[in-house]
């Protein structure tokens, strides 16, 4: 049985007040705190910059799983995980020279991740395996919260899956966009071992975060 870990994406929390959000879902269940950082340009939204993951870096000790939506975005590396990202995960359509991203973002001291859109087919990391320790296939078009899962990209995880395997390498296989309680089980059979969630998790008043989070871990295993 796959060990299967919870990301709550904070996209979905009440901004006024992020710190105690966080320390909520942390409180609730979750393995690690994803954090979708987004420049109106990459995708058609604004989100959170590094002064933001500095200041909820206080209310936690768990993982901060960083997914940047922007481009360029090697100029933003290191202040990301100066502010305290121990994943950080770009997409390699977000530029010509993500190798040498994923080689700034280990240099920096985080692991290195590489974000598939759904457009975007797995045979693009096969060259990039020894280059990453996340892999994050997206199951909607990034830009926001609360979309429809997109089934087809279900056969391009098993892909992924595979390829991860056949690489002998220890490379986390997170899935975000529509994860619920209702598509986490497809999800985590077609090999994800990390599920990103968003409006599924962040429902309701805080005290349904334990709940919110477990009915996703109970579907998943
Ligand atoms: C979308 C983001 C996701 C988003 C997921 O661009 O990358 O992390 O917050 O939200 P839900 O779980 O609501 O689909
Ligand atoms: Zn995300």
């Amino acid at each position: 049985m796959t060990q299967v870990r919870i990301a709550p994406s904070i996209l979905a929390a009440d901004f006024s007040r992020l710190g105690e959000e966080v320390s909520a879902v942390a409180r609730a269940g979750a393995d690690f705190i994803h954090v979708d950082v987004m420049d109106g340009h990459f995708v058609p939204n604004l989100t959170i910059g590094p002064v933001v993951v500095a200041g909820i870096r206080k209310a936690t000790d768990l993982p901060f799983d960083v997914h940047l939506m922007i481009s360029p975005a090697d100029p933003f590396v290191q202040a990301f995980v100066e502010a305290g990202a121990d994943v950080v995960t770009v997409h390699p359509e977000a530029g010509p020279h993500v190798h040498r991203t994923l080689q700034a973002i280990r240099a920096a001291g985080a692991k290195p991740g590489l974000a598939l859109n759904p457009g975007t087919p797995a045979e693009i990391v096969e060259p990039l395996m020894e280059d990453v320790d996340l892999i994050l296939a997206m199951t909607v078009n990034p830009g926001f919260g609360g979309q429809a899962f997109i089934e087809s990209q279900l056969k391009k995880i098993e892909a992924l899956r595979r390829m991860i395997d056949a690489s002998g390498r220890s490379i986390m296989l997170e899935v975000d966009g529509g994860v619920n309680a209702q598509t986490a089980k497809r999800i985590v059979d077609a090999g994800a071992d990390v599920l990103v969630a968003g409006s599924a998790v962040f429902k309701g008043d805080p005290s349904a975060y334990a709940e919110n989070i477990a009915a996703i871990r109970r579907a998943a295993e």
